[in-house]
């Protein structure tokens, strides 16, 4: 579980985040939604300490990282989560192998003789089959995503952070990580935290939403709920994303 309190960030004097408190359950899809600029990507990085925040705490499975200067303590956390960055991130130069292997070798112990198998079994859970040995530049959007995907939970991680993991592709693409999602909660149990300015995405894989407005979560709430508010900020984000209200 992942129990963030009164988490605030800052640049130069800019709040970004202002006081955020919520947990996030063990088995939950909890997804961040806001217009663009207003901290999605500041949030998620926060969580997983790639930013250090003012103030507040970020208590992963009982252990505060919220302002723990140790290395061996975030090396430990981090450990359990798996971070799929918007544009994929994967090594140019490696193989597909390679690329999914690269974990391995720094979040687990596994025997280096394992790692084919391992990586194989990865990418047949995102659909792929036959890729070991082409690069990146062999591969189609959709294709870097899974195998992005794959590398991102090689190590099995208990927590999935996404960043927009669907922006700028296209509609069969889309559908294709929502899936990905999905799946990756039902069939490993995944912990996953989802940003997006993807609302409709949002309500159709999420437990809970929150809407993230000058720097608070000004609603959280499940998809049926969330439709119905009556907060202004998400009425109108409603509305921006074409969405009626049910
Ligand atoms: N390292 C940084 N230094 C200074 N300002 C930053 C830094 N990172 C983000 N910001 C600013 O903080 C604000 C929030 O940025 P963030 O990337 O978290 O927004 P976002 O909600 O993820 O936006 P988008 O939907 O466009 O991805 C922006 O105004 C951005 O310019
Ligand atoms: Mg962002």
């Amino acid at each position: 579980m992942i129990e963030i309190k009164n988490l605030s960030k800052a640049f130069s004097d800019r709040k970004i985040l202002d006081g955020i408190t919520v947990d996030i359950k063990d088995g939950e899809l909890f997804s961040v939604i806001g217009p663009s600029g207003m901290g999605k990507s500041t949030f998620i990085k926060c969580v997983i300490r790639l930013l250090r925040p003012e103030n507040g705490q970020i208590i992963v499975d009982g252990q505060d990282i919220g302002s723990t200067n140790s290395e061996f303590t975030l090396a430990r956390v981090r450990r359990s989560f798996g971070y799929l960055f918007q544009e994929g991130a994967l090594f140019d130069s490696l193989t597909v192998m390679e690329n999914v292997a690269f974990g391995l070798r720094y979040l687990t112990d596994k025997p280096r003789s394992d790692y084919p198998r391992i990586v194989k079994e990865k990418l047949a859970l995102v659909g792929l089959k036959d890729v070991e040995d082409l690069k990146p530049s062999e591969l189609s959007v959709g294709m870097k995503k899974r195998v992005s995907l794959a590398r991102s939970i090689a190590a099995e991680p208990k927590y999935m952070l996404y960043d927009e993991p669907t922006t700028g592709l296209d509609p069969v693409t889309t559908g294709m990580v929502k899936d990905l999602i999905t799946d990756m909660r039902e069939k490993l149990k995944i912990t996953s935290v989802v940003v997006t300015h993807d609302l409709k995405l949002a309500l159709e894989i999420s437990s809970r939403v929150a809407m993230l407005y000058n720097g608070e979560f000004v609603e959280v709430s499940e998809p049926a709920t969330f439709r119905r508010s009556e907060n202004p900020e998400v009425k109108e984000f409603m509305e921006i994303s074409g969405l009626s209200r049910k």
